[in-house]
């Protein structure tokens, strides 16, 4: 896929990524590595860290700790270890998550403790170890990764969408709390083809076809499309606490009157 920036947008730059491993933290970590940039990956399973030699192949600075986000002892070290390794911070990603489908009536207490751990506290204790040491520094961005339920209702997924409407907020707090020095903004995917949202989501393939049919654009995003999103709102200058969602229209696409194709209809 073509990039819409210069190659060295990054060149020089540090990027954390929280989940990078897989799915659509493994696209922001490759894309941001395209762009010239050192990349550190969190990911709980040392088996998904195969990324680091995928980047370092593009001849750039790599590094994977194995870290759960839910342990702040585990998340502090990361950073530690993070800036030692590779570098300081310049662009924090909190990508890492956790989610399955299930009805509210079903959700026992630690089905949904497990994801507002992984989802908000992660993201708490992440930005607390890394997100300070930016905002010491006076240098340096962070772009949390919500969902575009974040702000709507989420049916079967409850327990994502209210911690992912809390890291929204919390974006949008911090980027007043710590302004002018340090810019946190938010990107917000709609539906993209991973092994998560279709594997661990137990998504049947033909469910695709049924989410592709309300997306505007007609077609499912790719990790590198949110991936651009998460360059973009790093190298702006003039943006914080903005979320940009990236979803094909899909969020919007609630038509009053459904009409046929003949007459223009979606
Ligand atoms: N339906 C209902 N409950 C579920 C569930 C499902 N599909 N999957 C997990 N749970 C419940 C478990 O039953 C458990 O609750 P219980 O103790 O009351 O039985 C609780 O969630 C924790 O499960 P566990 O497997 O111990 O969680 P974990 O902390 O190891 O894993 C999850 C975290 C639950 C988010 C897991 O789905 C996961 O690791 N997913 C992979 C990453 C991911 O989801 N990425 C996002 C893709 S969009």
């Amino acid at each position: 896929m073509q990039s819409p920036f210069r190659s060295d947008l990054l060149q020089g730059q540090t990027v954390l990524v929280t989940g990078g491993g897989t799915g659509i933290g493994r696209g922001i970590a490759l894309t941001a590595a395209a762009h010239g940039a050192n990349v550190a990956i969190a990911s709980r399973k040392p088996e998904h860290h195969g990324v680091v030699k995928e980047i370092e192949a593009m001849g750039r600075k790599a590094h994977a700790v194995a870290c759960d986000v839910r342990n702040l002892d585990q998340v502090m070290a990361m950073a530690e270890e993070v800036e030692t390794r590779v570098g300081p911070v310049d662009l924090l990603v909190n990508n890492a998550a956790g989610n399955f489908l299930a009805e509210f009536k079903d959700l026992s207490p630690n089905g949904w403790a497990s994801v507002i751990n992984i989802v908000l506290n992660g993201t708490f204790n992440v930005t607390k170890a890394v997100g300070q040491r930016m905002l010491e520094r006076e240098r340096g961005s962070i772009v949390n990764i919500v969902v575009s339920y974040a702000w709507g209702a989420a049916p079967y997924t409850s327990h994502s969408g209210a911690a992912k409407a809390g890291v929204l907020n919390l974006t949008r707090t911090l980027a007043i709390e710590w302004a002018p020095k340090v810019r946190v903004n938010a990107v917000a995917p709609g539906p993209v083809f991973t092994e998560g949202a279709f594997g661990n989501l137990a998504m049947a393939p033909e469910l695709g076809e049924r989410i592709i049919d309300g997306v505007p654009l007609k077609r499912l995003g790719t990790p590198e499309e949110i991936a651009q999103g998460v360059l973009f709102l790093h190298a702006h200058p003039y943006m914080t606490g903005e979320c940009m969602t990236i979803d094909g229209g899909q969020w919007l696409n609630h038509p009053m009157f459904k009409l046929p194709d003949s007459i223009g209809g979606p």
